[in-house]
Order: C-alpha cells, then structure tokens, then sequence
C-alpha cells in the first residue's frame, strides 16, 4: 500500500469514529522550552491532555512531522530514520483502553489486512506506583479470541538490554508479554509532566533471530525480528514533587510509525525501499553510481538526514545551520551526509540540492511548507556543502603533514575527526592512498567513547528536559506574548506577524516580521502599551469558530493549517475596547492586572526581515 494511501485510510478511519483530524504541528515548538524539535503527536497537545479544553473536541487524530536526533547512530539498519511521520489518535478523557485497542487492531486486519498471527503486544508490568495492566491483557484476548488466533501470556520479560526472557518463548502460543520500563511512557522526568503505561504493537518480520542479541528472541530484542509499530499510551498520570499521581483526565495518546506500516504493507525489507523513499534512494544511485544493496549504510544515512535537515529548514521557522540548538542539528545532519556522500564517492559540490528535490517531489503535495521554503531549503544546503568542504581540504592538509614521514596514532585521528570531521575510515583510505596506517585503531575508539559519554551527558539536558512547562509564569509570559504582538502592530504597522515564540518561566522570546532595528522611541512606546493594557486589567477570553469566521473577524495568528476546521481565538479587552484578538491554542491567564511590570530586555535580528525581543515581567 502507498504511503498516500495508507495516511488517507489510517484518518478516514479515525474520523468515522467521530475524531477531528488536525493538522501536522510546526517541527518547531512553540512555547515549549523543554524540546528542539517536535518529537512525537502528543508534544503539541500537552495542554489539552491535561485538561485544557480542546476547540474541535474529545477525539483528534492527525499525521505528526516529527524529529528525533538522539536517534542518528540507529540509522543504517533499514527501520531507523530521525525524520518520521507518527500516525496519531487521541482521546482528552473520551474514550480509553477497550475502544482504542479494539479499534487499532480492528485498522491493522481489516484495513491494512495484515495477518493476526503476526501481530503481539506488550503491556505494563506494574510497580510501586502505577498497578500492572490486566485490563489491557483481558481486552486484547478477547481481540486476538475475534480473530481466531491463540493468545495467551507469555513470560515476562525484564526489558531491553537484559539477558531477555531467559526461556525459549513459543511465539505460536504466546502473543501478550508484560514489560516493566518499556511499558511506561513519559516525555521527561520535571513536575508537571505526563505520562501511564503503555501497550505497543509489534510485527513479526519473519526474520530468524540472530543471537548476536542474546541468546532467546523476545518483542524488545534488536535482532530485527519484530518491528514496533504502534503504541497506546494510557495518559493517566502527572508527575507532582511527591511522584506519579493519577490525572482526573483518562487519555488515551496512541502513535503509530507511518514508514514501518508503509514497509510492512508494500511487502518490503526496509523503509528505504519504500514510495516515502525511493526517489531519494535512485537520486543517490544516479549521483554515486553504486547500489543501495551494496551501501546501505551510507546510503540510508544520506537519505535519512538531508530529508531530515529539508523538513527542519522547510518549516516555515527559518532555520539554517548553525552552531546553536535546531541549527546545531541541521549542521551536523547535512556534514554527516556529505561525508558518506564522499565515501561513496560523491565529490563534487553542490549535490545535496538534489536530494531535496526528491524529498520536494514525495511530500509536497502533503506538506506544502516545503515548496514555499523550497529556495531556502537548496540555499543552504549549497551554503554549507560549500563551507563544509573548505573545512574538509584544511583538514587534508593537516593530515597530509602530519602523515609525511609517519603512521598517526588513534588519538590523533580522533583529533582530525574532532576539528575536521573526519570520521576514521576516511582518513584510513586517505592515508592508504600514500601507503601509511594507523597505527592503533583502539586509541581513537577510546577517544571517541569518552567524547561520547560526554556529549550524552550535556545532550541529556538538551532532549530530555522534559517538562512541558504550563506554571503560572509561564502561562502570564504567554498572554503577556499576545499583549506584545498586538502593541507591536499598533507602533510598527500590520506588516508585524509573528514569526515564532519560545516562552519559559523567567522569559519570553519573540520573533517578528520587521525590516529595521526598533528605536528607543519605538521601543519604549511598545512597552508603555503593554503596561497601560495591564493595567487596564482587561479580560483574557476564548471562543471557538471555524477558521474562516475568525480570519473574517481580524483575528491575528497562524493561518496556515490543512484539515483543521475549528479554532480557539483569544481576546483580550470587551465590548468595543479590544486590545488583542488572536488565534491560538491557550492557556492564558483570566486578566492581565495580574501580569505585573512588562519590560523589554533585548531587541536584535534574528535573520533577514525578523527581529527577536527577549521580555520580561517584573
Ligand atoms: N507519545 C507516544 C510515543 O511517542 C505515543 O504517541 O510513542
């Protein structure tokens, strides 16, 4: 089944069974500081889950651009990709366990006709905090009992990592295998957080096992046998200072992995072999001259970040490469694919655009953003395949000295690596070519495993922050955000709109259109503005329309949305004194009086045409 095909199914499904379909949110967050990148359906609906309510109702489903780079060393193995689209359905204390179990099989047999026997699932072990999940196990017998198929429980198993089941497990008898930690979904470890246990689908590929993984295969097992495919997160608890507590709200958060389901369902080995692919992969034969089969490694890779690295910089958001946060990754993703580029020798500059025409041409009927952010999107990629190879001919030349009269030593090559990106197997062949070596290959191991173990420890802070921060601070810098953006266009004029946000407890940062730098005179009558709408204490209140009821009616905000129907606009002032009307998702405090002193801190560029103001409230 093509990808369209399978995307179009898995909502129509859904929205048979009363859910309205959302649109895909930004790769960027907004107002949410604890992530770089949307990483999953649910990242964008946090507010909802915890009970905020949501404009088009209890039942959502959507496909979710998503981005995941603490998965970059996994591509290779043909499923592992950091750029995916998760199939979603949500439940904001609607339906919970019995509807959505029953209703993801019933789309798995009956719509995408895979065959039952071939599907198991995992559930929740239980633990001091949170009780196993029998429910769950009692509700997918009897799902397993409606298709004829045996399924009992097998033995449990400890998780990844560990030995495994330490059993030879009957995969003909057993099918539900309870887990500990694999079983509980939480986005990050800060108060506030959500989380509950959940029950992931699995699709067994056939494949034999390889004992390279341990000794008995079992669903969690990295031998390749059995694929993830989805996962039903029973959203039912928060994380509070004393630990997990029960939400008043039973959500159901269920993601899916479009790119596996395509795999499965077209009768592929790999996702690479794929539509969502496959002109990716024949643009690369074409520019190398070698096979997928013979190179798959690099091959995926290539394919995997500069789609990866096109969807970040196509998102609307303006983000090059850079050295901080999502332009940091889109550097790394780019640098990462010229290098395999080389090693399947791809030399010449100016290639990657290519590629990027490809991913343009699989989704931009879907994802329109790329086109529009299509000049950027080859910009760049030229800009830093340009930089990135004076970088790599300094470094040549570094190792052409260094290697005149002598072998190097492990160290040194990690240190060629470490400056100039060298990864080791370049510069073996490199210094093949003059008949040198290297001397002891488990001296750059050793290097690399302590620089890795100290990236993991600061990227930890950067990915698993966590905490989708919705404090009474927060929630103030988001209406005070609002207040800015109205102020700004009565100072500046309506071609102000804003071009992204990023709000924490302390701060709010705020991008906007504007072509010059603010003057003192600008800025002061910007804040003034803001504080008399403070202390006018106005009301903060929503209503819900459809989308182009609120464009009629001046809302402000972002417009640009596929399936999305309904809206929440927000506005701040009454009667005929409306100070802010703005289309947006929420929360928000009742009154502004409570905001305090609005204070701008910062004003600078932020890229050609958008300013960038760092506020605070005192
Ligand atoms: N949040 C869950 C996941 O990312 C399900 O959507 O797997």
């Amino acid at each position: 089944m093509k990808s369209k095909e399978l995307r179009k199914k898995y909502l129509d499904f859904f929205e048979k069974r009363d859910h309205a379909i959302i649109p895909s949110a930004s790769l960027i967050p907004e107002n949410d500081p604890s992530i770089l990148f949307t990483n999953s359906g649910m990242s964008p609906l946090v507010p909802y889950l915890l009970g905020e309510k949501h404009p088009e109702g209890t039942r959502l489903a959507n496909t979710q651009k998503s981005f995941r780079a603490e998965d970059i060393e996994e591509v290779g193995d043909s499923r592992h990709t950091t750029f995916f689209e998760m199939l979603g359905n949500w439940s904001l204390s609607d339906y919970f366990k019995k509807e959505q179990l029953n209703w993801w099989f019933e789309f798995l047999v009956e719509e995408l006709k895979l065959d039952p026997n071939r599907l198991y699932q995992t559930v929740y072990a239980g633990s001091e905090f949170a009780p196993r999940d029998n429910e769950s196990i009692e509700i997918l017998k009897e799902i397993y009992a409606k298709y004829g198929v045996v399924a009992e429980e097998g033995p449990q198993t400890l998780g990844k990592g560990e030995e495994g089941p330490g059993v030879e497990i009957d995969f003909t008898r057993y099918r539900i295998f309870a887990y500990k930690d694999k079983n509980w979904w939480q986005r990050g470890d800060a108060v506030g957080e959500l989380g509950g246990p959940d029950s992931e689908t699995f699709y067994d590929t056939g494949r034999p096992h390889d004992p390279k993984f341990g000794p008995h295969c079992h669903l969690n097992c990295d031998c390749g046998r059995f694929i993830e495919i989805g996962n039903s997160v029973f959203m039912q608890y928060q994380r509070t200072k004393d630990g997990w507590c029960e939400l008043k709200n039973k959500n159901v958060d269920f993601g899916g992995g479009l790119e596996r389901l395509v795999m499965i369902t077209e009768g592929k080995n790999s996702i690479f072999e794929t539509d969502l692919f496959k002109d990716i992969i024949s643009k690369i034969k074409e520019l190398s001259g070698l096979k997928y089969n013979d190179n798959k490694k690099a091959f995926e890779i290539i394919a995997d970040h500069l789609k990866a690295a096109s969807f970040i910089m196509g998102d609307d958001k303006g983000i090059a490469p850079s050295n901080v946060d999502q332009g940091y990754i889109v550097r790394r993703l780019i640098r990462r694919a010229v290098r395999y580029g080389r090693q399947i020798g791809i030399e010449k500059i100016g290639w990657t655009p290519y590629i990027a025409e490809a991913v343009l041409g699989i989704y931009g009927e879907i994802y329109p953003e790329l086109e529009r952010n299509f000049d950027f999107i080859k910009d760049n990629l030229e800009k830093e395949e340009t930089k990135f190879a004076r970088t790599l001919e300094k470094g040549l030349k570094e190792l052409e000295k260094i290697s005149s009269s002598k072998d190097i030593d492990g160290k040194t090559a990690f240190d060629l690596y470490q400056t100039y990106g060298f990864p080791l197997e370049m510069t073996e062949e490199e210094l093949a070519k003059k008949g040198k070596k290297i001397v002891d290959k488990e001296g750059f191991k050793e290097a690399m495993k302590r620089h890795q173990e100290l990236s993991r420890t600061a990227a930890a802070g950067k990915f698993k922050g966590g905490l989708a921060d919705h404090s009474e601070e927060t929630t103030k810098l988001h209406t005070a955000a609002h207040l800015l953006l109205a102020a700004l266009r009565k100072v500046l004029g309506d071609h102000v709109v804003q071009k992204g946000s990023n709000i924490t407890a302390e701060r709010l940062r705020f991008d906007f259109s504007h072509p010059k730098k603010l003057t003192e005179e600008e800025k002061k009558k910007v804040e003034d503005l803001v504080n008399k709408a403070i202390q006018n204490d106005l009301p903060v209140t929503f209503e819900e329309m459809a989308l182009e009821e609120a464009k009629k009616r001046g809302a402000i905000g972002v417009f640009e949305s596929r399936y999305g129907k309904k809206v929440k606009v927000y506005k701040i002032g009454k009667d005929d004194n409306i100070f802010s009307y703005e289309i947006c998702g929420g929360p928000h405090v009742e009154r502004t009086g409570i905001l305090g002193n609005f204070k701008i801190t910062k004003e600078k560029s932020s890229g050609a045409g958008t300013r960038r103001i760092k506020a605070v409230l005192e």
